[in-house]
């Protein structure tokens, strides 16, 4: 197992239990829970045109470890709760490569380092692939301090389905 990909201990309920983070690829029978969350989360507030039988679709195509797109699935004892992706485009600025997208964490499991967790992988897997640059959009407009306080920079604005984003960059090297 790669080191990035070690359990990671986790405080729930003041029950101390470890979280795994592994690629989506190795439990393709837990796409449609990452789907669910992803709706919940993120897509129904902002792309609600997007159905769970299209995100389950796109999330077929991430079943891979070691060429894009690439998705890491957040267990908590086989319970998906939360992912990422890894991918050349995400839909804006065709000439940057790659971004992080569909960070997605339930929100049950939020606030206990998972989303953390499921950034870091995904920049280790970037950084093992040869990339020295990751970039990603955010559509809330107050997700970016987040960002930047796990290194991230604002790099400019750009617009995805109307919506203005926030674009920003993380340097591997
Ligand atoms: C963003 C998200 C993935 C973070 O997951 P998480 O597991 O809760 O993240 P962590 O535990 O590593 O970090 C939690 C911190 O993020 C902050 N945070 C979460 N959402 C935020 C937001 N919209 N704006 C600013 N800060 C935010 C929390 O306040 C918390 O801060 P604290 O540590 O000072 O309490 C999760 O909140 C989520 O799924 N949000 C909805 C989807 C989304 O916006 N995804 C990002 C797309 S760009």
């Amino acid at each position: 197992m790669k080191e990035y990909l070690k359990p990671f201990e986790n405080t729930k309920n003041q029950l101390k239990h470890y979280v795994t983070i592994d690629f989506l690829k190795n439990h393709p029978h837990k796409i449609k829970r990452c789907a669910e969350i992803w709706l919940e989360v993120l897509g129904k507030i902002w792309v609600p045109e997007v159905t769970l039988d299209q995100v389950v679709e796109n999330l077929h195509n991430h079943l891979n470890d070691n060429q894009l797109p690439i998705t890491f699935v957040a267990l908590d004892d086989e319970v998906p709760v939360g992912m990422c992706s890894l991918r050349k485009n995400d839909g804006i600025l065709p000439n940057l490569m790659p971004w992080l997208g569909s960070l997605v964490v339930d929100p049950v499991y939020q606030k206990q380092g998972i989303g953390n967790k499921l950034v870091e992988v995904t920049k280790l897997k970037a950084q093992e692939l040869g990339f020295d640059t990751l970039h990603l959009f955010a559509f809330d407009a107050t997700i970016p301090e987040y960002y930047q306080r796990l290194g991230w920079n604002i790099i400019s604005m750009d617009n995805f389905k109307r919506h203005p984003v926030t674009v920003m960059q993380c340097l591997l090297i």
